[in-house]
């Protein structure tokens, strides 16, 4: 750790070295993200964590044909047919077991770096096409690369093995780019991953090779798809593009690429030092949202982008993908609303796209989901119909490899500190404690008590060797907010840039935040609307009835389950000025676990109703929400629940007119 801070200490000087007006080597970042293992989950996220390892997540390795340990015992198929699944699974995986301290995970992964580094050929090559005619592609390493940079942040003794590996591989693949090889359209399209390795790399080890490392990032970059062309307003798609023509390659149109994609430009930034990359990313990702966006704070691509309707769906690899990229965006740009919509993303899209306990997940979720089941016709145009069922892996394998990334990586990133490491910033609001020395050798612990996001009010406690500037963001739904520092008076919280800073003394320094918001209501497509309150969306519980479609042989936990609407849910909502706010606090001061699942969180939202005539499209999805919809029934009060507890919903409601 402590050559990792030298070096990187080392690095931002390096970096902000100007010779004769031109910027060279790599430009520093807004903030900085925390190594492995300091920021850890405390309290119900821990918890939730806690949920996910023993859920599908942690069992994949025992019992799932694509990561499964008898295989990998046997020979090289811990890669399988699947060629990035270990990979995928390992990205994830390592922080689940760090950040748990869980050593049956923290075992299994070690295991799989060792089989990796220990088969890496003679050329440099990584990965499951080492002694095999397989062609050699770059892309499917990375996330590979992705955990193996997370063991090192963990524990700093691995470098020694994983360092000179990667540079091998690196110089090799600089070879095989300026040949022509190893590309095809997915690593054409997801460069960005591998040019954040090589950073890593250089801000870190460089270890003399700074001009292999930027040549190599320039040639992903010129030999990737054009990532300052796709999110430029010119080309950009307006509504879901099955009908439009793509001017660039099909696969940039592509949801999860889309969401690694996001990352391509802040990343080029740090090569070119060129402004108008950080402009051209900021300005994506509202487009993104603008056309695509859902009120549970992701985008929509069924396979590919998907607009505005409420039906369309939201692969959970792009959820994952997504909340990662944003963290970098937050990281290099500083821009708050790139935090906000993680926060957003993690509390309510991530958890409505799997059951409560974890063992089984959907490959497209929906924002108005009367039914998760084999559907024909379906919505979704380049989706099979077995799409939104909860299962181990409906439609596609890659989200039940990938989707363990998303907790431990949002909990990794929840704090940062600033580039002069002499401040730490807490970012994402939630339990968690940390532990780590800033700048000055001033040893610094952090204690966050909260429920949030069920709960307005944090109490975090600050123990430091020396004075420091603590800072922690304020979302931009707060109204009202207000700080209490070491029991004086509380006052307005005045944030500058999201972010207020709180001034800690030697010694311990105790606040406590309270940050209540208004509900809100969002304009959504025909007319319809969406309900907010501070981080969580609210939604229609539809009652459900479950039944089991398959098992899994070896691990009857990961079973494929229907659910079928027991309960009207054709309804319109009144006028918002009724809508009440419940936020009781759960009993016994704990929430329950797992949380996100129908009647568990402690805050809902009573709201003004009545039911309407909505017709279904197809057999098992509804029809877009009618407009100016007339009362068929007593308009009577409906309870609204956080999105991410509800797995049959409405979230985009009609609204009627009391007479
Ligand atoms: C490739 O296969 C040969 C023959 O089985 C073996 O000796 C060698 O160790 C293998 N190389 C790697 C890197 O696995
Ligand atoms: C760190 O890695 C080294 C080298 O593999 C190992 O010997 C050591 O036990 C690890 N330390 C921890 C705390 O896991
Ligand atoms: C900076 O970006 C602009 C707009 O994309 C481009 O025209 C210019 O060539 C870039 N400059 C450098 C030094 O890359
Ligand atoms: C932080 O460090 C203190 C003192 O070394 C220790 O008691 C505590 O458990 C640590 N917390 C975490 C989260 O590692
Ligand atoms: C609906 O809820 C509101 C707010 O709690 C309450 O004032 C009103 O009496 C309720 N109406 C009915 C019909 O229950």
């Amino acid at each position: 750790m402590i050559k990792a801070l030298l070096v990187s200490l080392i690095a931002s000087l390096t970096a902000r070295s100007i010779v004769s007006g031109q910027a060279t080597g790599l430009a520093p970042k807004k903030f900085l993200n925390i190594p492995l293992g300091q920021v850890k989950p405390a309290g119900w996220l821990r918890d939730q964590l806690v949920v996910q390892a023993n859920g599908l997540a942690g069992h994949e390795h025992d019992f799932y044909d694509y990561v499964a340990q008898s295989d990998w015992i046997g020979g090289n198929s811990y890669y399988s047919n699947l060629e990035e699944a270990g990979s995928y699974w390992f990205n994830g995986m390592v922080p689940n077991g760090v950040l748990l301290d869980d050593p049956k995970i923290m075992s299994q992964t070690q295991q799989f770096l060792d089989y990796v580094l220990d088969h890496q050929d003679s050329t440099g090559w990584l990965g499951p096409e080492v002694n095999t005619t397989k062609p050699r592609y770059l892309w499917g390493r990375y996330p590979f690369f992705f955990g193996a940079i997370q063991m090192v942040e963990a524990n700093s003794s691995l470098a020694d093995r994983v360092v000179p590996a990667l540079h091998k591989f690196v110089s090799l693949a600089n070879t095989m780019l300026h040949n022509g090889e190893g590309l095809e359209d997915w690593t054409r399209t997801r460069w960005e991953d591998f040019v954040i390795v090589l950073q890593w790399l250089y801000d870190f080890y460089p270890e003399g090779k700074e001009d292999l490392l930027i040549d190599t990032m320039k040639m992903l970059k010129y030999t990737g798809d054009p990532w300052e062309d796709v999110f430029n307003e010119q080309y950009f798609p307006q509504e879901a593009v099955e009908n439009l023509r793509n001017p660039f390659p099909v696969l940039t149109w592509h949801g999860v690429n889309m969401a690694e994609g996001l990352k391509a430009l802040p990343s080029t930034y740090r090569f070119t030092h060129n402004q108008s990359d950080l402009d051209a990313a900021s300005k994506g990702w509202d487009l993104l949202f603008q056309y695509h966006g859902r009120p549970s704070g992701i985008y929509a691509a069924d396979e590919y982008l998907a607009g505005l309707e409420a039906v369309r769906g939201t692969e959970l690899c792009l959820v994952v993908e997504t909340m990662f990229s944003g963290s970098y965006l937050y990281q290099v740009i500083g821009d708050p609303k790139f935090a906000d919509r993680v926060e957003r993303i993690t509390y309510n899209a991530l958890p409505a796209e799997l059951t409560g306990d974890m063992w089984s997940r959907q490959y497209l979720q929906q924002q108005n989901q009367i039914a998760a089941k084999n559907m024909t016709p379906n919505p979704f145009p380049n989706d099979g119909p077995y799409s939104n069922v909860f299962g181990l892996e409906p439609n596609y394998p890659c989200c039940t490899v990938n989707h363990p990334q998303g907790w431990p990586k949002f909990i990794s990133n929840a704090f940062v500190t600033t580039p002069d490491q002499k401040s730490l910033v807490h970012v994402y609001l939630g339990p968690f404690n940390v532990n780590l020395t800033l700048a000055n050798n001033n040893k610094v612990s952090v204690a966050v008590d909260t429920l949030y996001p069920f709960s307005d009010s944090l109490a975090t406690t600050i123990t430091a060797e020396k004075d420091f500037t603590y800072y922690v963001r304020i979302p931009s739904w707060v109204s009202k907010g207000t700080i209490a520092i070491n029991g004086a008076k509380a006052k307005a919280v005045s944030p500058s840039n999201g972010l207020q800073a709180v001034p800690v003394k030697a010694g311990t320094t105790k606040f406590t935040l309270n940050l209540p918001s208004d509900i809100t209501i969002e304009s959504r497509p025909h007319s319809s609307v969406a309900v907010h309150r501070g981080p969580l969306h609210y939604a229609f519980d539809i009652a459900r009835s479950q039944k089991v479609l398959q098992q899994n042989a070896q691990q009857p936990l990961a079973k494929d389950l229907e659910f079928d609407a027991t309960a009207t849910w054709q309804l319109a909502l009144g006028d918002p000025k009724t809508f009440v706010f419940n936020g009781g606090a759960p009993e016994g001061g704990n929430l329950p676990s797992p949380v996100f699942d129908s009647g568990l969180p402690p805050f809902t939202i009573t709201a003004q109703a009545c039911p309407i005539e909505w017709g279904v499209a197809g057999d098992t999805f509804a029809a877009s929400p009618p407009e100016n919809p007339e009362c068929a029934g007593p308009v009577q009060n409906i309870t609204l629940w956080p999105f991410g507890a509800t797995k049959l919903r409405i979230g985009e409601f009609p609204t009627f007119k009391a007479n």
